[in-house]
């Protein structure tokens, strides 16, 4: 009896294993398709990023791969042509892309193996040949590599951090010129006395930097980095700097001009902004 061969076979992935034979399912680590950069996408689960349409494929839609955030800070910084630029957190690679494309030698560090292999696939559809990706914590990088960076870009990076002033510190020491787009926590809007705000209290933290005093508080993914698309930090427990704080750290690093941006209040308490900081 012959085996009829149609939609549901292409479905699934089975098609005839050649000479007329009854359709087959393909082994699930391999691509059955012809070759199209889509399958690179299709590899990996989770994607957030929505590529520009010239290049012809589905990922996710949640980071624009032209960003007015890192518009503002090349705009910042001046001509990034030949600049080196170290990006900490690329996640799928389009900040990557955006600063290739001015110009810049990009190095990017990526802590989370699934983003990594993301932006290695990014790197192979986009085109990104002075561009390279590493997998590790940017923190043990910066401590670690002695090379300064013209620029260093950390976008959605410093609220993922357990030891955030351990980040700015390892930061400072290795360029004059850093971008950061970043939430912090803030207590404005919580009724004093409230149950929300002893609750807050809790996890507050209060750590000498420098000679002064600067206050974290202690957060928890709750469960959150089960998700395929999670982008937060290698542990839980990241502690969120207030704005003070934030920007008292920079400038007891020796940061002198400070520009902010991108003022906005996504969530309740956790208002988010840009910094571009040069000392
Ligand atoms: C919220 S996402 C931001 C992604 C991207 N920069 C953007 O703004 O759209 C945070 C990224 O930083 C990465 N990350 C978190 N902690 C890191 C670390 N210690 N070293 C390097 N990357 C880290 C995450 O895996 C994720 O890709």
């Amino acid at each position: 009896m012959t085996m009829k061969f149609g939609p549901i076979d292409r479905l699934l992935g089975r098609r005839r294993s050649g000479h007329g034979a009854a359709p087959v399912a393909a082994f699930d680590d391999y691509e059955a398709r012809a070759p199209r950069p889509q399958n690179g996408i299709d590899a990996i689960d989770g994607w957030n990023s929505a590529f520009p349409p010239e290049f012809g494929v589905i990922a996710g839609d949640r980071v624009n791969f032209w960003d007015d955030r890192i518009v503002w800070a090349a705009e910042r910084f001046g001509d990034l042509g030949g600049r080196r630029v170290l990006e900490l957190g690329p996640l799928e690679g389009a900040h990557t892309y955006m600063l290739d494309r001015c110009g810049a030698e990009v190095t990017a560090v990526e802590a989370n193996k699934r983003a990594f292999l993301k932006c290695l696939v990014t790197k192979e559809i986009v085109g990104l040949p002075r561009a390279h990706f590493l997998l590790g914590d940017g923190v043990l990088f910066l401590e670690e590599d002695t090379r300064r960076w013209d620029l260093v870009v950390a976008c959605g990076v410093l609220y993922h951090m357990i030891d955030p002033l351990r980040f700015l510190s390892a930061v400072a020491a290795r360029t004059d010129v850093l971008y950061l787009w970043t939430s912090y926590f803030d207590l404005s809007s919580v009724e004093p006395g409230s149950a929300m705000e002893k609750g807050f209290a809790e996890m507050r933290e209060d750590r000498p930097f420098h000679g002064e005093t600067l206050t974290l508080y202690r957060r928890s993914y709750l469960g959150a980095d089960r998700n395929p698309e999670f982008c937060g930090g290698i542990f839980d427990e990241p502690r969120w700097m207030t704005r003070e704080s934030i920007l008292a750290a920079l400038r007891l690093l020796g940061f002198t001009s400070i520009e902010i941006a991108h003022e906005a209040m996504p969530n309740p308490n956790e208002p988010c902004f840009s910094i571009f900081a040069r000392r």
